[in-house]
């Protein structure tokens, strides 16, 4: 049998059973004799608590959810393998670039940001694009977005900024005015606003999107040498996004559009592949450079940072087991590997504390054993032990404290050489609000060089459409702050906006 679409995969289980059933067991392994009965007095009851086999299986389905993300919760996953085609070992000496034809297995999860675990694919939202690549030297996440840029570029802004778009506590309904009105107090949001209710803010499914690293990271080399970097990925299967009608029709006939699409994509062997580029500033050119070069709302020029080919991946395996190896894994950007560090980005910075937290509460402290998070070409040798749900020999007798005089596990001489010790500038320690810094000059960019025409006239009708039902004086702010960016935007805004009004009255 060819087919393993997702319509079929009862029929493909069934072909690779060979038609011949497994004995169906209890979760202790025994057989069960009667699986469609509980045990009763007589024919018509009362039950017995002496029926363990039901009590299992209730007790386990009563068990059975685990938190869902609390961003990001809907999403698809697949599995392919990165290979490197281009040297960047001048840059880094991370090992999963070490040379070229170099495969290094991998995971990626698509996910939007909003919706909850059961909702609609085809949305006006980011689309998360998270790669994990299970390197000899440790499990690496790349957690990005189809974006360049984020809304905001301070992380304690983060928590508001999801919590305006999810459901109003009260009402529990999404909430246009908690929406907007966040936007346009914050005008620093207005990049990728535009970007969000661009054509982009709909991709046709997963595979023909671009995927960003988004934040600035930093490259180590062997030599002692630093670079900033920023990673992007971008699909080889061309860029295709879905107008408004269509996405709208397809949420409620197919909400599970894009995985449904990636999926079958996988089962028919047209594999899905990115190439991997980098940009690359020296540490000098963004100690000078005319903005903050940390700072995610905004991006490098690739006039000035061209795009340097590094590899590309592929996906070829679907998932064995949609909760095992997609619900379960768990992504996280402090989940680096030597030659690969952080940048002072503020944003990655404060995720870099929250995504491991998520996976303790959401799945577990020793989440990083489950086979799909755990780094299984190398062991992990550290001092920690026990916890919940321990899976395997809790690193049997080596010994649990360090130092000993017992042959524990040993530091790294290259995991140092790789994390020397770098300058930071003295300065006040204080909380600086960034919220002016320079919002408005690559919006216009954007507004002015990266749309035409009829993309400047659908994006100013996406925002109409939105904005058109939060309250006026959000909707008056959210104008002021895109008149910022061009004044023609700001006015057929404002145009736009009375029309849809005027057609309403009518
Ligand atoms: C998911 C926090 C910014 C991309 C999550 C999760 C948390 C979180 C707690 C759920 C993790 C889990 O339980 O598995 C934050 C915080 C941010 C931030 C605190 C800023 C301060 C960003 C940015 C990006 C991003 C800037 C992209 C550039 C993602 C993606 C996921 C995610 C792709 C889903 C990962 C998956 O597929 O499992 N975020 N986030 N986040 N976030 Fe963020």
């Amino acid at each position: 049998m060819s087919n393993k679409s997702a319509e079929n995969q009862l029929n493909t289980f069934k072909y690779e059973t060979k038609n011949c059933p497994e004995t169906a067991t209890n979760s202790s392994g025994a057989p069960i004799g009667i699986k469609t009965a509980i045990l009763t007095v007589g024919k018509y009851g009362p039950s017995l608590l002496e029926d363990a086999n039901f009590i299992d299986e209730m007790a386990h389905f009563d068990r059975e959810r685990i938190p869902e993300r609390v961003a990001h919760a809907k999403g698809a996953g697949a599995f392919g393998y990165f290979e490197v085609t281009h040297d960047i070992t001048q840059y880094t000496s991370a090992k999963v670039f070490e040379t070229i034809g170099k495969i290094t297995p991998i995971a990626i999860r698509f996910s939007t940001v909003v919706g909850e675990r059961g909702s609609a694919d085809t949305v006006r939202d980011p689309r998360g694009f998270a790669m994990k690549f299970y390197t000899e030297e440790g499990v690496w996440d790349l957690v990005g977005n189809n974006t360049p840029i984020f809304f905001v570029r301070d992380p304690t802004l983060f928590v508001s900024f999801i919590h305006s778009q999810k459901r109003n506590p009260v009402t529990n309904l999404r909430d246009y005015n908690m929406f907007w009105d966040f936007i346009s107090l914050r005008p620093e949001t207005t990049h990728q606003v535009m970007f969000l209710f661009s054509d982009r803010g709909i991709p046709d499914g997963y595979r023909f999107m671009h995927g960003y690293g988004s934040h600035t990271f930093k490259f180590q080399n062997l030599n002692g040498e630093a670079f900033y970097c920023k990673f992007h990925m971008r699909t080889a299967q061309g860029i295709r996004n879905l107008d408004v009608q269509k996405a709208a029709e397809l949420s409620a006939i197919d909400p599970d559009y894009s995985t449904r699409d990636l999926y079958n994509a996988i089962a028919r062997g047209e594999f899905p592949t990115w190439n991997m580029f980098v940009q690359v500033m020296t540490l000098d050119q963004a100690a000078s450079y005319k903005f903050n070069p940390f700072d995610v709302t905004k991006t490098w020029s690739q006039r000035e940072f061209p795009l340097i080919p590094v590899g590309k991946f592929t996906l070829y395996r679907n998932p064995r087991n949609y909760f095992a190896e997609v619900e379960q894994i768990a992504f996280a950007p402090s989940h680096l590997i030597p030659g690969i560090l952080p940048s002072p980005d503020k944003m990655l910075q404060g995720r870099l504390f929250s995504y491991q937290d998520s996976h303790r509460h959401r799945i577990g402290a020793n989440y990083q054993q489950l086979p799909v998070n755990c780094p299984y070409r190398t062991s992990p040798r550290n001092y920690q032990r026990d916890g919940p749900m321990c899976l395997n020999d809790n690193q049997s007798g080596a010994p649990n404290y360090y130092p000993n005089s017992f042959n524990g596990p040993e530091p790294s001489q290259r995991a140092k050489d790789l994390q020397p010790p770098y300058k930071v500038v003295d300065d006040d320690v204080y909380r600086y609000d960034s919220g002016d810094e320079d919002n408005f000059s690559q919006p216009s960019v954007f507004w002015n060089f990266v749309l035409d025409d009829p993309a400047r006239e659908r994006l100013i009708k996406n925002i109409a459409n939105h904005l058109g039902n939060a309250a006026e004086f959000i909707q008056e702010r959210a104008i002021g702050n895109f008149a910022k960016v061009d004044s023609d935007f700001g006015n057929n805004l404002k145009i736009m906006l009375n029309t849809i009004k005027g057609n309403q009255c009518n």
